[in-house]
C-alpha cells in the first residue's frame, strides 16, 4: 500500500474513491459523492489517497481555515474490506506531515454522531458538558476513539447539531514540532 496526493486528471482513483464515500455514507452522499470529491480536489484543498494493487482503498482531505494555521481534516473514508488495518492511521500521519510542510499547527475535525452511538448523544450537553464530554463511552463504534488512538482529543461539541440529542463531537490535534 502507498499513499498519492490525487489529481483531478485520476478519474479511475476519483470513482473509486466516490464510490467508498458513497457506500460509508449513503445518507449523506448518495447522489452527491463525486461531487464532494471533485470539491476536495479544488485549489489549496488536499486529498491523499491511499492505493494498493491499483484501486484506491482510502483518501483523506484537508481544507485551509484561519488562514493556513488550522485545517479542517474532511473527509477521512477507508474502504471497508480495508479496515482496521492501519490505513487510516497512515493517511493521518502522512496528511499531518503535509500539512506541517503548509505551516499548519492544529488539524481538527467534526464527527458527527447521528445514529446515537456515544454517550453524547441523547443527553442535555449545554449542562455538564465537559463532565460528559470526559466520561465519553463509546457504544456503537463511533469514530471519535479512532481519532483519540491517533493523538487527536476532544475539544468540544456542537449540541443538537444534526436535530435533538445528536451532537456534533469536535476533534483536534497539535501538529507543530515546535
Ligand atoms: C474511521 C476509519 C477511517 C478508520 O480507518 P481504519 O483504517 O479502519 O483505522 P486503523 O486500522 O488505522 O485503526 C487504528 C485504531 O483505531 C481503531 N478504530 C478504527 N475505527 C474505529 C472505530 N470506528 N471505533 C473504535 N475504534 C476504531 C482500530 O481498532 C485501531 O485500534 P488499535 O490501534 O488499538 O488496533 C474507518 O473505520 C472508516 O472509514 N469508517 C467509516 C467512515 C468514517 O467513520 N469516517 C470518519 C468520519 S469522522
Amino acid at each position: 500500500m502507498y499513499i498519492i496526493e490525487l489529481t483531478i486528471e485520476n478519474s479511475k482513483y476519483i470513482n473509486e474513491a466516490a464510490e467508498i464515500l458513497r457506500q460509508a455514507f449513503p445518507h449523506s452522499y448518495k447522489n452527491s459523492a463525486k461531487e464532494e470529491v471533485l470539491e476536495c480536489l479544488e485549489a489549496k484543498k488536499v486529498l491523499i489517497a491511499a492505493i494498493e494493487d491499483d484501486i484506491l482503498i482510502g483518501f483523506v482531505g484537508a481544507v485551509p481555515q484561519y488562514g493556513n494555521t488550522a485545517w479542517e481534516l474532511h473527509p477521512l473514508v477507508v474502504s471497508e474490506s480495508y479496515r482496521s488495518k492501519g490505513v487510516g492511521t497512515k493517511l493521518c500521519m502522512e496528511l499531518e506531515q503535509i500539512l506541517r510542510n503548509k505551516g499548519c499547527l492544529t488539524i481538527y475535525l467534526g464527527s458527527d454522531d447521528e445514529t446515537y452511538s456515544t454517550t453524547l448523544s441523547q443527553t442535555n450537553l449545554f449542562e455538564d458538558t465537559f463532565r460528559k464530554i470526559e466520561n465519553i463511552k463509546n457504544l456503537k463504534k463511533h469514530p471519535f476513539e479512532f481519532y483519540q488512538k491517533v493523538g487527536y482529543k476532544i475539544v468540544g461539541v456542537i449540541p443538537d447539531a444534526n436535530g435533538m440529542g445528536k451532537p456534533d463531537i469536535l476533534l483536534a490535534k497539535g501538529i507543530s514540532d515546535k
